[in-house]
């Protein structure tokens, strides 16, 4: 399963749960490759913090990274990648890549999502690659900012949908990461640690959901 964090938009949280993503999925035992495919290198940093990770580091921010990626997460349960703060070649790339599309949007983007190109990008794989998966995941959400009932709607009717996990701004996130650490390390009780566990189960859903789906299809056709 190949999962990637994306957003043209800086700072909305990609690389924090691209590392907290895999290291839960690491906690559990599997096998995990996290790639890194933004030039600014910041999961590679977090890395380098560290004398060891729970899971495999490598760095591929290449325009034509995507068979690259499928090559190597073959040897893997799970790649999660971490995309770049743009919408160039390499964020297409990762696009085909994976199986599924996590968009880490502020509460505040939401509003805007539709012109997004990342969104535009997401829609325009999902011609060629029915299986293509996507979702929004609110990131960095303030307190009890409320995320309206016709937004979620609006972005559902348009197959992308608001993943039911929040992630709140939390200090823990950003000192964990500055750290080194992931949040399991840093704050195992967490309520962010919690939240991530939430959101790591909730991707895996949409992803084997579909997996069901397609070959229930498939029986049906024969
Ligand atoms: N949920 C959160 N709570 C608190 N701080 C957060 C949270 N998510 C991210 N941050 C902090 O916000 C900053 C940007 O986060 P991050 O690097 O994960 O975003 P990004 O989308 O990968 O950024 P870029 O576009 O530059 O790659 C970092 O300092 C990070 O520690
Ligand atoms: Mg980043």
């Amino acid at each position: 399963m190949i999962i990637s964090f994306l957003n043209q938009k800086g700072g909305v949280g990609k690389t924090t749960l691209a590392v907290n993503v895999a290291a839960s999925l690491a906690n559990r035992g599997e096998r995990v490759l996290l790639i890194d495919a933004d030039k600014q290198g910041s999961a590679s940093a977090w890395a380098a913090l560290r004398q060891d990770t729970p899971f495999q580091v490598v760095s591929l921010a290449r325009a034509n990274m995507a068979k690259d990626a499928l090559k190597m997460s073959s040897d893997y349960s799970y790649t999660v990648i971490d995309g770049p703060p743009h919408a160039e070649e390499i964020a297409r790339s990762c696009i085909i890549a994976s199986d599924f599309v996590a968009l880490p949007i502020e509460p505040s983007g939401l509003s805007t999502w539709a012109s997004d190109l990342t969104v535009r990008q997401v829609r325009e794989a999902q011609e060629y690659k029915e299986m293509l998966k996507c979702g929004f995941v609110v990131s960095r959400k303030i307190g009890k900012t409320v995320i309206g009932r016709e937004i979620r709607d609006m972005a559902a009717a348009a197959d992308i949908p608001v993943l039911s996990t929040e992630i709140e701004q939390r200090v823990g996130f950003a000192e964990s990461m500055t750290m080194g650490q992931t949040i399991f390390e840093w704050a195992p009780k967490s309520a962010a640690a919690r939240e991530i566990e939430k959101l790591t189960k909730e991707i895996e859903r949409h992803v084997e959901e579909d997996i069901r789906i397609g070959s229930k299809a498939k029986t049906a056709n024969g």
